[in-house]
């Protein structure tokens, strides 16, 4: 499953290269299957993806952010969960933290064995294997050990008063970095301390990789009201969650409360 992965990443990180900053790679193609457009930067890295799995040969059940659910081969064993650029935005712009990021699992988000993303400005690669740990560039990584009573870091979309109640109060902070994918994966390596999605906007895609990552490296992943996450792995279907190191799970389930009344 690496040497796919890599070589997925490997070619999507030379097909978008040129795109980079660049206004060429914003014009939009078509409406994605996901049900937002896509732009000719994020159909080139979805090519580029397609070439090595079809390369490879193995029947693969696919969910891919722009072509959606499709089957290549009879009978697939499993299936990839593919976000071929999370960040699109920011790889447009040239903000520089954009992934790639690459499930493999089954029917739902509860069943992904493996767990892929690669920081395509860095090259940093995280990568999970389900009861085998997380890892970032073959060296095991775990959550932070940060309580409610410390001064902690989060990402936290999808709250209105975020800044009123949260932003600055005990010396804690907020980072809004824009991979949904990396995000995840900054909470896994103890970057930051939480991760929360509550807009009912992320996708299977954005997120089966990084959850499994924040999992093996001690975190908990849950929903916005603290329930475990089954989505089915379909194009269509959005995902709020809240993942963190698990020692400020609660309390952050709590003042999301408190902040969406
Ligand atoms: C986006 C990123 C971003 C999140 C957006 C997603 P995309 O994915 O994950 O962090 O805030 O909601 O759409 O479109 O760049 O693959
Ligand atoms: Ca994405």
């Amino acid at each position: 499953m690496k040497k796919l992965c890599e070589d997925i990443a490997n070619a999507i990180g030379s097909a978008i290269r040129g795109y980079i900053g660049a206004d060429s790679g914003e014009r939009i193609l078509y409406m994605g299957a996901d049900g937002t457009p896509t732009a000719v930067i994020d159909d080139v890295a979805e090519r580029a993806a397609l070439h090595v799995l079809k390369d490879d040969g193995r029947p693969v059940r696919l969910v891919s952010e722009e072509m959606g659910n499709v089957v290549f081969g009879d009978n697939p064993e499993f299936t990839v969960v593919l976000d071929p650029l999370d960040g699109t935005y920011n790889a447009l712009r040239g903000i520089p933290f954009y992934s790639v990021s690459i499930a493999i699992g089954n029917t739902d988000l509860s069943q992904i064995y493996y767990g892929y993303v690669k920081n395509l400005v860095t090259g940093d690669v995280y990568v999970a294997e389900r009861d085998r740990g997380a890892y970032l560039n073959g060296k095991e990584i775990r959550v932070s050990t940060r309580k409610d009573t410390d001064p902690y870091c989060a990402s936290i979309y999808g709250c209105a008063f975020t800044e009123r109640n949260f932003l600055n109060r005990n010396g804690k902070k907020v980072r809004l970095l824009g991979s949904a994918a990396l995000e995840l994966c900054y909470v896994a390596s103890k970057k930051t301390d939480a991760f929360i999605d509550a807009r009912n906007r992320l996708r299977v895609t954005d997120v089966a990789a990084g959850k499994l990552i924040v999992e093996e490296a001690g975190g908990v992943v849950t929903d916005d009201f603290g329930a475990a996450l089954s989505t089915p792995l379909a194009i269509k279907e959005r995902v709020n969650i809240m993942a963190s190191n698990g020692r400020i799970h609660d309390e952050l389930l709590a003042r999301l409360r408190e902040w969406n009344k």
